[in-house]
C-alpha cells in the first residue's frame, strides 16, 4: 500500500485524487491543499491544508506520513520548486523541477528552446524586455498576440481582434506589460482551431493521451472575457472531427523533440505531464503554449477513461519505465461542463459579480461525474468562492449522450450559477469543422 501525497485543490486534483484512489495497489493517499476541497478530502486517509510557497510545510507533511512519491497538481507549487524540495528529502514526485517547469512558467524560455533545436511548430516571435525595437517588429505582424512573460492563470495573453484591435493599441499594451513583467513576448497570431494533447513523460518517452477541445470564452458562442476554461469533450477515437491524424502526429512529433531537446539543454529528465496547446492552421500544426501538468478542466475528460492504474503510470514515470507500460484509455466520449458563479470573469462592478460568494445546493448529479474545484464547506453548507466551482462530466458512447448527462448533472446545482449550455452540441462542433474547412482551402 503506497503512501501518496497529492498537491492542489482544484477540480483537476479531485480528478486526480479519485484516480489514485480506485488504484488496485489501495494507496493511502495524503492531500496538501491550499484551499479545502470537500471532494478531494472525502478520498483522502488526511489532509493538510497550508500554502503552495511553504516548501517545508509540505516537505514535513510528507517525511511525517512517509510519503514514496508525490503527485503534483497546479503549476504555481512546481514554480515554487516543491518537486526539487522533496527530492532533497529522498521523496519522487510525478512533476517536473523548478528547471524544467519552465516549459509553462517562461514562455520565452519555451519558445526559444522550440528555435534552437529546430523544432517545428514556432510562430515568428520576438522577446522585448524593453520597448526598443517593438514598432518595428510590430509592423512584421498581420496579426499579434502578446504574452506577458511568467504565470497568467491562462488569462493573461492578449489576442488582436479579441483584446485590442490597432499596432498602436498593442504597443501601449506591450509597455504596460513591461512595467509589471521582466518581458513581453510577441507573436504572429494564427488562424485555426485549438486542441489540447496532454503527454505522460519520463524523461525519454512521451505517451499521447485523448485529444480535448477547451472552452475559454465565458459565454455560448466563445463570446465574452477569456476564463481558465468553461467546459470541455472529448470523442470516443480520442481523436477531434476537425483534425486530420496527421496532425496529431506533428503535435506529439513536437513534443516528442521538445522533452528530447529539455533533456539536452538542461541534463534533467522532464518527469510528469507535459501538455502541448496546439493549434491546427492551415500551414499544419503550431505551438500555442505548454503547461507542465494536466489541463483543468481537461484533466476531468481524459482520467475518468484510464483503464490503466494511475499508480502503475506514476511508478513509470518516475522510474523512466513508460516505454514498458500499455497505456489504455476507454473508448467513450466525455463532455465537462463548469458551473460557475454568475459573476465569474465579469468586472466587480457587474450586478452579478456579488454572486460569486453566495450558497449553493448540490442535488443528484444522476449519471454524471462532479469534480469540486472554488467552493467552500461552511458548516451550514455548500458556498461559492469566485472562481469556477464544480466541474460536471458526462461520459458515455457517444458525444451526444455524454453531453446530456452533463446537463443533467449541471441542473442539479442550485444557486446564482450559471454554464456553458453550448459545449458538447453538433452545432458548435459543426462550427468548428467548418472554420477548419475553410481554412484548409484558403
Ligand atoms: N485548460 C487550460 C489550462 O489548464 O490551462
Amino acid at each position: 500500500m503506497p503512501n501518496i501525497l497529492l498537491v492542489g485543490n482544484g477540480a483537476r486534483e479531485h480528478a486526480m485524487a479519485e484516480a489514485i484512489a480506485r488504484s488496485g495497489y489501495s494507496p493511502i493517499l495524503f492531500s496538501f491543499m491550499k484551499a479545502n476541497n470537500p471532494g478531494i478530502a472525502s478520498l483522502s486517509d488526511i489532509c493538510k491544508l497550508g500554502s503552495y510557497s511553504d516548501l517545508s510545510g509540505i516537505t514535513d507533511f510528507a517525511l511525517d506520513n512517509k510519503i514514496d512519491f508525490a503527485v503534483i497538481g497546479p503549476e504555481d507549487p512546481l514554480n515554487n520548486g516543491i518537486v526539487d524540495a522533496l527530492i532533497q528529502c529522498g521523496i519522487p514526485s510525478v512533476g517536473p523541477v523548478k528547471s524544467l517547469a519552465r516549459l509553462e512558467t517562461s514562455k520565452s524560455f519555451t519558445r526559444n528552446l522550440v528555435n534552437k533545436y529546430h523544432i517545428p511548430g514556432n510562430p515568428k516571435f520576438k522577446v522585448f524586455t524593453t520597448p526598443d525595437g517593438l514598432e518595428a517588429f510590430l509592423e512584421q505582424l498581420d496579426g499579434i498576440v502578446l504574452k506577458p512573460d511568467g504565470l497568467t492563470g491562462g488569462k493573461g495573453v492578449l489576442v488582436q481582434g479579441d483584446h485590442f484591435k490597432s499596432r498602436d493599441e498593442a504597443l501601449k499594451l506591450c509597455r504596460q506589460i513591461l512595467k509589471e513583467s521582466s518581458s513581453v513576448i510577441v507573436e504572429e497570431k494564427f488562424d485555426g482551431e485549438e486542441f489540447s494533447l496532454q503527454c505522460l513523460c519520463d524523461g525519454k518517452t512521451v505517451v499521447g493521451t485523448p485529444l480535448v477541445q477547451d472552452h475559454k470564452r465565458r459565454f455560448d458562442g466563445d463570446q465574452g472575457p477569456n476564463t481558465g476554461g468553461m467546459g470541455s469533450y472529448s470523442l470516443p477515437d480520442h481523436l477531434m472531427p476537425f483534425l486530420k491524424a496527421s496532425d496529431v502526429e506533428e503535435g506529439l512529433a513536437i513534443t516528442r523533440q521538445v522533452a528530447a531537446a529539455l533533456l539536452k539543454e538542461t541534463g534533467r529528465p522532464y518527469k510528469g505531464v507535459m501538455y502541448g496547446g496546439f493549434i491546427a492552421t492551415k500551414d499544419g500544426v503550431k505551438l500555442l503554449e505548454y503547461n507542465a501538468r494536466f489541463g483543468d478542466p481537461e484533466a476531468m475528460n481524459i482520467l475518468p477513461l484510464l483503464k490503466t492504474d494511475f499508480v502503475d503510470i506514476c511508478r513509470h514515470i518516475i522510474n523512466g519505465t513508460l516505454n514498458t507500460l500499455k497505456i489504455e484509455f476507454d473508448p467513450k466520449a466525455t463532455v465537462c461542463k463548469y458551473v460557475v458563479p454568475k459573476g465569474y470573469g465579469l468586472p466587480a462592478d457587474h450586478p452579478d459579480a456579488a454572486s460569486s460568494r453566495a450558497k449553493i445546493e448540490v442535488g443528484n448529479v444522476r449519471k454524471a461525474r462532479l469534480y469540486y474545484s472554488s467552493v467552500d464547506k461552511k458548516e451550514d453548507g455548500l458556498y461559492l468562492s469566485s472562481s469556477r466551482a464544480i466541474g460536471i462530466v458526462g461520459i458515455a458512447d457517444n458525444l451526444d449522450e455524454a453531453r446530456i448527462i452533463a446537463e443533467e448533472g449541471v441542473k442539479a446545482v442550485k444557486g446564482p450559477v450559471a454554464y456553458r449550455e453550448d459545449i458538447g452540441t453538433q452545432a458548435l462542433i459543426q462550427k468548428r469543422i467548418d472554420h477548419m474547412k475553410k481554412i484548409r482551402m484558403s
